[in-house]
């Protein structure tokens, strides 16, 4: 049994502010050994993502209580039989594990893991179990195989990419959850190619690390949308050209690019910014989105256009990337400095500062915030 210090999501809904409401408590936890395939991991740095606001605040209904965090690098402390990680590995932890067995695994698609997003809808981990254990006995859910907002966690291995150990873990977290979805939905699901015009809404995490990699890949000008001013300029000093999200973006996306971008990714999970993202792309273009609005959410598109227009709406889960493919590629090019997301870290901030750090994601003053331990 290890003993950790965890954050636990009681109850979604409650108002923000949430350093007021506190949805999240820090709780005293079990740990039972790590099962077979599976990994004990000290984490060393978490980041706080607006998928994990998203169920914080309901739109994205969860089992709860629910040791919540996906976006994480941490080291391995413990290994269970017949994983091929070993004590002292230093891993990122994506947050769909993937079987590799099943017809999307063996097809290339990991992201769409079966079994993955039956554990993950479930709140237990890859093979069915949870690791955690309450005061009371009672055993809290897992957030997405990961539950990151821990000192210590059980996870698959499935879920965990071995990195070089000389990555301080702070960057290294990043490319679980905000790198591999932003990127790979540039790189993968839009396929930017050299010379495209590509526009991005939503300037967070995710958003961020889109319009890096679509600079990576050769685009001829990366436009980006957002509703947050210091957003705009931190694009624009990473070499975008900044567009004031709202309803006038539409218009001033295709006048900029007489008719739309050729390219156009959404990252901010709402819904009327998809239609306008939509749009924003020219006949023959590519629309991709991330977002993760609630689950009911209706989309409205004018259907003689996809056809008129040839034009392309495809969504993108884990930005279609293959993390043990994925997670070693990017961080070659961070290396390298093709993929500088160094610049998206806001800040770091200690567990017991959890609820105001989540408030800072909800007002989008911050980028991307991480628990260190
Ligand atoms: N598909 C996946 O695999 C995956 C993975 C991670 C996150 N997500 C989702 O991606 C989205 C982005 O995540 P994040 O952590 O980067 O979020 P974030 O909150 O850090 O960033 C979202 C940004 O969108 C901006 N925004 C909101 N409304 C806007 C509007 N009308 N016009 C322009 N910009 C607007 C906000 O100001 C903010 O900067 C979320 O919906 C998250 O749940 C999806
Ligand atoms: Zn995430
Ligand atoms: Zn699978």
């Amino acid at each position: 049994m290890t003993e950790t210090r965890a954050a636990v999501l009681v109850e979604s809904g409650r108002p923000a502010p949430y350093a007021e409401s506190r949805p999240l408590e820090i709780a005293g936890l079990r740990l039972d050994p790590p099962g077979p395939g599976e990994l004990l991991v000290r984490i060393g740095a978490a980041g706080l993502c607006h998928s994990d606001l998203s169920v914080i605040n309901g739109s994205r209904p969860r089992p709860l209580p629910m040791a919540l965090g996906h976006e994480a690098a941490g080291e391995v402390v413990e290994t269970g039989p017949g994983t091929e990680f070993a004590p002292g590995d230093h891993i990122v932890l994506a947050f769909v594990p993937a079987c590799g067995h099943c017809e999307r695994c063996v097809g290339g698609r990991p992201a769409l893991c079966g079994p993955g997003a039956q554990a993950n809808g479930a709140g237990t981990l890859l093979g069915g179990g949870k690791r955690f254990v309450a005061a009371d006995g009672t055993r809290p859910n897992h957030h997405l195989g990961v539950s990151a907002f821990s000192e210590y966690t059980v996870v698959s291995s499935r879920s965990a990419v071995k990195i070089d150990p000389d990555l301080p873990f702070d960057i290294a977290a990043l490319f679980g959850c905000a790198v591999l979805t932003g990127a790979g939905a540039a790189l993968y699901s839009a396929a930017v190619a050299p010379g495209d015009t590509v526009a991005v809404f939503g300037l967070g995490g995710v958003g961020l690390s889109a319009v890096l990699a679509a600079k990576a890949a050769g685009a001829a000008t990366v436009y980006a949308v957002d509703l947050v001013q210091d957003k705009l300029d931190l694009a624009a000093s990473l070499g975008a050209h900044p567009v004031p999200g709202g309803p006038d973006a539409t218009d001033a996306i295709r006048d900029l690019t007489s008719g739309g971008a050729e390219k156009v990714i959404d990252t901010t999970g709402v819904v009327p910014v998809l239609e306008q993202a939509y749009a924003a792309t020219r006949s023959g273009g590519t629309t991709v989105t991330v977002g993760l609005p609630a689950p009911g959410a209706p989309l409205t598109l004018p259907a003689l256009s996809l056809v008129a227009e040839e034009k392309t709406l495809r969504g993108s889960y884990l930005g279609s990337c293959v993390p043990r493919r994925d997670v070693p590629r990017f961080i070659a090019m961070y290396r390298n400095g093709n993929l500088p997301v160094d610049a998206l870290l806001t800040g770091s901030l200690p567990l017991d500062d959890i609820n105001t750090g989540f408030d800072r994601l909800h007002t989008a003053e911050a980028v991307r915030q991480v628990i260190t331990f």
